[in-house]
């Protein structure tokens, strides 16, 4: 009895154990409202400086909400995104950055919580709380915002090509990065949905329209992609263009709304990587529900999906730093 009680607490030590140190770090500081005593007016703050900015630029939201996702799958949610380069060259400017933009709305931000509150929020929070802004006043759902990261020491452009994803990607590789993050096949399909605003280069599509096969052969297009939608594609970026911006949800690309399932479901998805989402079944399944029910649970799962990534790999307690400028280490 005692043997077995014994061993019993013991089992239960081990679990105890298990529990606190191998499951919380992960997430044990971010919380909703990690700075409601050290800078309660934080996300007013954010909301405030967000809105003045699309007000004017409201083409910002798209990369501003597409910046959150290279921060996290690359050295995880911890701001390295926004660093520049040093003696070596940062995320920022590695080939897969993709024309990320709207780092100067993050310092105007950064320089707004600094006046009010100096040296207490992170970076990489600010990017969390502007990626949910941006949905918010493009009208999607809102979802509380977990805080607390903290700011990483180092940007590293190597780091991008083997975690960011590439969209000629097949779903197998769409799936393995994001379980690589600890991300499910449902994240994937949910949070590509944010395709739904924002605009893409000629140049991330465009050998879907003549060279597909890389034969270089003639019309040498996507026989996945809508010959119809190709056809018109093709009159917005010809041949070897690559800088015109395209409307990834045209009609409705800067409102967060559920038409993305309905293109994808038609096979008009942009990037191979938006029409591979039809070639497993979950994936499949996903698209074609939210296509038929007008996105039923879609905005709702956006929200969760977002706080899921906004966890990935962040720095908590006394890891990194509390950066003062953004792009660069104090
Ligand atoms: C499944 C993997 C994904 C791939 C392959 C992918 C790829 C891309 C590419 C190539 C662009 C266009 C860039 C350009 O040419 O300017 C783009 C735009 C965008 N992506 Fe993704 N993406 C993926 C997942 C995500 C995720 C997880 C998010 C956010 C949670 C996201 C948000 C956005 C947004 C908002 C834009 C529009 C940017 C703008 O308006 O400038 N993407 N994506
Ligand atoms: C992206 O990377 C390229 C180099 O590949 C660089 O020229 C460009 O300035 C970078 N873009 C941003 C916004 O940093
Ligand atoms: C950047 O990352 C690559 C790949 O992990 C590594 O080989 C390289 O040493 C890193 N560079 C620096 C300056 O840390
Ligand atoms: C998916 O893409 C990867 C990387 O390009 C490749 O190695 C793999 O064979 C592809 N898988 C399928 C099923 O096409
Ligand atoms: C077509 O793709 C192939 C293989 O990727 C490449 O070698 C060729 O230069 C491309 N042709 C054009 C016209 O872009
Ligand atoms: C190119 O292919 C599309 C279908 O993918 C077809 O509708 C169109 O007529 C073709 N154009 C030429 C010039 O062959
Ligand atoms: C980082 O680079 C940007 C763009 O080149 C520049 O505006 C900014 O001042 C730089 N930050 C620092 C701390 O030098």
């Amino acid at each position: 009895m005692a043997a077995a009680s014994k061993s019993f607490s013991g089992l239960l030590v081990h679990f105890i154990f298990v529990v606190l140190f191998v499951f919380s770090p992960v997430n044990a500081q971010l919380k909703v409202g990690f700075y409601s005593k050290t800078c309660p007016q934080a996300e007013a703050i954010v909301k405030e400086v967000i809105d003045g900015v699309l007000s004017v630029a409201p083409s910002l939201a798209g990369p501003l909400l597409r910046m959150h996702f290279h921060d996290c799958f690359v050295r995880g949610c911890d701001g390295s995104v926004l660093l520049n380069s040093s003696s070596h060259q940062a995320e920022k400017d590695a080939f897969p950055n993709l024309t990320l933009r709207g780092y100067q709305v993050i310092d105007r931000v950064k320089s707004a919580l600094e006046k009010a509150c100096p040296g207490v929020v992170s970076c990489a929070d600010i990017v969390a709380i502007v990626a949910r802004d941006v949905t918010v006043a493009s009208k999607g759902l809102r979802w509380e915002v977990e805080t607390g990261r903290r700011d990483g020491l180092v940007s590293n452009s190597t780091e991008t090509f083997t975690n960011l994803i590439a969209p000629d990607s097949n779903i197998t590789t769409i799936i393995t990065r994001f379980q690589a993050k600890g991300l499910s096949v449902k994240d994937a399909v949910v949070l590509s949905g944010s395709h739904t605003i924002g605009t893409s280069h000629c140049s991330s599509f465009n050998s879907r329209l003549y060279n597909f096969t890389g034969k270089g052969i003639n019309n040498d297009s996507d026989p996945t992609l809508d010959s119809a939608y190709t056809e018109a594609l093709k009159i917005k970026c010809k041949p070897g263009d690559q800088n015109s911006l395209v409307e990834m949800d045209p009609g409705s690309f800067r409102t967060f709304d559920t038409h993305y399932y309905t293109l994808v479901s038609k096979r008009r998805g942009l990037f191979q990587s938006d029409a591979a989402l039809l070639d497993n079944s979950v994936t499949k399944a996903y698209v074609e529900l939210q296509a038929a029910t007008k996105g039923s649970t879609f905005l709702k799962d956006f929200g969760m999906s977002m706080v899921k990534m906004g966890r990935v790999g962040v720095l908590t307690g006394t890891a990194g730093e509390i950066r003062k400028v953004c792009s660069k280490i104090n």
